[in-house]
This record gives C-alpha cells, sequence and structure tokens, in this order.
C-alpha cells in the first residue's frame, strides 16, 4: 500500500530529522517533514547557549515552536543537548564559577529546561561528546573537565537531575564515531557499568553518524551490533551521508553516485534493523533537505547528504532509506 512507501509508517521505530525554527515557515519544508518523518530534533535551538542568556534568563521562542510543531502534528520531540562542551554560554564561561556555584546553575538549567517540557519532550541528549576516540575524557575547551575532579560523575549528577524533573523521559548519551572507534565505545561501556552500580540513570546511546559513501559498512554493521551489547536503547541520532568525498567544487551527482548513495543508506537501515527490536529508537537525520545542511554551511563545497534535494523532491536515498527498513 502506499503507506508503506512512506519511511515514518514502514519503520518500526521513529524516524527522525534536525530542524530549525526558520524552515517550518516554508510550507513545503513543513509539509515533506511531517509526511515522511515522526519525530525532531532541533538542530540548536534547544542547545544551552540559545535558551540560557543568564542566571534565571531564559529565551523559549525557538524550542517552544519547535515543541508546539510537534504537538500539532503528532510528532515526537528529541531534547538535544543539555549539557555540551561547546555550547556552554560566554556569560556563563566568563564567571569562572568553582565547582559548587557551576553545579548549582547547571542543575537549575536541567530542571528549568527538562521540567518545561515534561511529558511533550519524549527524550534528551543529557551529555553530548565527552569522549575522545581513544577513550580519554575531551579536556580542550571543556568546561566539566576544568572544574572537576571527577567529570564522569558530575555528568551522573546531570543524569540525575533530568530523570527527577521528568521521570518518563529516556536518557541518552550521544557523541560521534561511537560504532568507528573502538576506544570511545569502550569508555562508554565504562560509563554505562559505573552509572548502573552507583545509581545515575542512563537509557540509551547515541551514534552521531555523520558519514561518508565510503564508510566501511562492515564497521559499522559490527560496532551496532557491539553497542547493542550495552542493552540500552541504541539512537541513530545526526545521520547524514557525504557524498562528495573529494570535497571538489566540480562533483557531478551523476545517477550512478545517487545509486551508491541509495546503497550506504540502504546498509546502515539495515544494520540498525539488525540490532534487537527493543533496543531501537530513532535513526535520526540530520536536516531533511540538500539545500539545507550543516555541511554545505560550515566547511564542505555542495553536498548532497539528505534524502530529499534542494526542491524537497524525494531522491534515490529516500528509497534506499525505505528498502533498507
Ligand atoms: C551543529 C549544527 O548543525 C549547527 O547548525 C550548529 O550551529 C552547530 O552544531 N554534533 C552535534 C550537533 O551533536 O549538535 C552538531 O550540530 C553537529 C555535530
Amino acid at each position: 500500500t502506499a503507506v508503506d512507501q512512506v519511511i515514518r509508517h514502514k519503520a518500526a521505530f521513529n524516524v527522525g530529522a534536525a530542524v530549525t525554527r526558520n524552515e517550518l515557515n516554508s510550507a513545503s519544508y513543513a509539509n515533506t517533514l511531517k509526511t515522511h518523518y515522526s519525530q525532531i530534533t532541533a538542530e540548536y535551538e534547544m542547545k544551552m547557549a540559545h535558551i540560557w542568556n543568564g542566571v534565571n534568563n531564559y529565551n523559549w521562542t525557538n524550542a517552544d515552536a519547535l515543541v508546539k510543531f510537534a504537538e500539532d502534528n503528532d510528532m515526537e520531540v528529541h531534547g538535544h543537548t543539555l549539557v555540551w562542551y561547546k555550547s556552554f554560554p560566554n556569560w556563563f564561561k566568563n564567571a569562572n564559577y568553582d565547582s559548587a556555584s557551576f553545579e548549582g546553575h547547571v542543575k537549575t538549567y536541567i530542571e528549568t529546561v527538562v521540567g518545561r517540557y515534561k511529558g511533550k519532550i519524549i527524550s534528551w541528549d543529557v551529555a553530548n561528546e565527552i569522549f575522545l576516540d581513544n577513550g580519554g575524557l575531551r579536556s580542550t575547551d571543556c568546561p566539566v573537565f576544568k572544574t572537576f575532579k571527577d567529570p564522569v560523575a558530575f555528568y551522573g549528577r546531570c543524569y540525575r537531575y533530568a530523570r527527577e524533573a521528568d521521570p518518563e523521559a529516556k536518557l541518552f548519551y550521544n557523541d560521534y564515531n561511537v560504532v568507528l572507534a573502538g576506544g570511545k565505545r569502550g569508555a562508554m561501556r565504562s560509563m554505562a557499568t559505573r552509572f548502573k552500580s552507583e545509581g545515575y540513570p542512563l537509557d540509551g546511546i547515541g551514534d552521531q553518524m555523520h558519514y561518508m559513501e565510503t564508510t566501511n559498512r562492515n564497521t559499522i554493521k559490527n560496532g551496532l551490533a557491539d553497542m547493542a551489547l550495552t542493552g540500552l536503547l541504541i539512537h541513530i541520532s545526526e545521520l547524514d551521508i557525504r557524498i562528495n568525498t573529494g570535497q571538489s567544487d566540480n562533483f557531478v551527482y551523476s545517477t550512478t553516485e545517487q545509486q551508491k548513495h541509495a546503497n550506504a543508506y540502504k546498509e546502515i537501515v539495515e544494520a540498525y534493523e539488525a540490532i534487537p527490536q527493543s533496543q531501537k529508537f530513532a535513526i535520526s537525520t540530520w536536516g531533511l533537505h540538500d539545500g539545507s545542511t550543516w555541511l554545505t554551511d560550515w566547511w564542505h563545497p555542495k553536498e548532497y547528504p539528505l534524502l530529499f534535494d534542494d526542491k524537497f523532491e524525494k531522491k534515490l536515498t529516500y528509497e534506499g532509506f525505505l528498502n533498507g527498513l
């Protein structure tokens, strides 16, 4: 039936996309999103630097609008992200708080944000990107590392604050290269074990999966299976696949390239399907259409990483995703 040809209906888990408040003003954007996806993640509007303008000074405008859109259209919201080294606001960093004040303010922040969306946001990335690929803790530019003797215990308490603010929300740890870097995966597993023995809540782990068409698919498949051995929920949280891997301005997105690309999507979805059904949570793409992607904006020439083209037409990658289900 036609319904089986729509990813959000065919999938036995949520299919998400990272979105921005601004783009929802476009009717084609909004229609494409609600037709094909069942979940959204704010690309940046729920990060600390965008919400937290000062102690007792919160800007809810964009986050509220995204949550309202999801409510109006029968979609879930995945919250991203409460504590990320890159998103501490400048006013907070400049204050140079001692560990007690640092934690007191972050606790209030978590309680305020998670509490506001209690029952409306089904899951949160509490901590994002705290480990290096080799399994060490990120130290450079990380305010948490600089403030606490035992940063992992601080993160553990953040999970506890989030749990207390909304006991129903699923709490995730999110990072990149989880399936590709055994060292990082090992560090995450140790953290999960420690959290369990010390009573810090953790429900799931997310792997961003900002990939290239050339990323080895066996490694992805084996890494996902290994992640699943934790018994936690598994989220593919920020999937996009670069095809212009040579970063060339003369790249041609030919039919052959599109087919290769579709196959990459298909095999990643298949690898996700291979983990136990009870651990599947969602696959979320990092953006909706090729006309707007952080890859083009940030450091690459034109890229084509998503399931829809600049005109919101379905691409072969969409068929690849669908066929992987
Ligand atoms: C990126 C967004 O796409 C940009 O628009 C933003 O300004 C910076 O962050 N890992 C993450 C995401 O967890 O939050 C990042 O998103 C991409 C890498």
